[in-house]
């Protein structure tokens, strides 16, 4: 499958004003051209900030999440289209801190990618499994459930998401999954989409979970693997860098 990678930088609750410029100039001075598609996904108060550094260049705007609403009376929440205003491209959605922090279920997630999709911006629609459910012998069985309930509310739209696995158990631990244990996971979840849309070889699925500067060329040689979302590696440009490099 030929088609252009995405490098996702997820910053999580990281950065401050300065520290966003500071990082962008050093991405973008070490760029160029890439052979794949890249996005930085800063905390949603700072997509103003982001917009202003990444115009013009090719970086595209990303944020961690959306609300469930289109809008109205929910305080503290921002909706699709106002991030659309800004420029954002892409949201990532169901993250597993946010549905074990933030208590978000199959549906919520399911409902982000709609509120996403109508919006025109991108979801990144996390699944994973884990330790223990690994452990259990639950990691497609988990993994399906998640992506079911996006695919059951979105149809034929399915074939416009990213979806990205992230093992929990590898997420901010060090510990990634061999290149093996995650295309066997890409595999489930490429059948999946097969056996739903028409289009699914179009969809990119992405790795995440400890993927760095060492380990990402091996991932990404994977059939199944279409690109990464890092995290701790996206906030060290020359790192995020070299990651992007092995994505041509
Ligand atoms: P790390 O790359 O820090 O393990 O985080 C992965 C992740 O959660 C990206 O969304």
């Amino acid at each position: 499958m030929s088609k252009r990678k995405l490098i996702a930088g997820n910053w999580k609750m990281n950065g401050n004003l300065a520290a966003n410029e500071a990082l962008v100039k050093e991405l973008l001075a070490g760029i160029g051209q890439p052979a794949c598609d890249v996005v930085v996904c800063p905390p949603g108060v700072y997509v103003a900030q982001l917009q202003g550094l990444l115009a013009g260049s090719p970086i595209e705007l990303g944020v961690q999440n959306v609300s469930t609403h289109e809008n109205g009376p929910f305080t503290g929440d921002v909706s699709a289209d106002m991030l659309k205003d800004f420029g954002v491209r892409y949201a990532i959605v169901g993250h597993s801190e946010r549905r074990q922090h933030q208590a978000e279920s199959d549906v919520h997630v399911a409902i982000k990618a709609k509120r996403a999709l109508a919006a025109g911006i991108t979801p990144i629609v996390c699944v994973g499994e884990t330790l223990r459910e690994r452990e259990e012998g639950m990691t497609e069985f988990i993994v399906k459930r998640q992506l079911a309930a996006v695919i059951h509310l979105n149809g034929h739209c399915t074939s416009e998401i990213v979806v990205a696995y992230e093992p929990v158990w590898a997420i901010g631990t060090g510990k990634t999954a061999t290149p093996e244990q995650a295309q066997s996971v890409h595999a489930v979840l490429r059948a999946q989409l097969r056996a739903a849309t028409e289009q699914a070889d179009r969809v990119r699925i992405l790795y995440g979970g400890s993927m760095n500067a060492g380990n990402a060329a091996e991932l990404l040689a994977q059939p199944d693997i279409d690109g990464g979302l890092i995290g701790g590696a996206a906030l060290k440009a020359p790192d995020f860098l070299k990651i992007i490099g092995a994505a041509a």
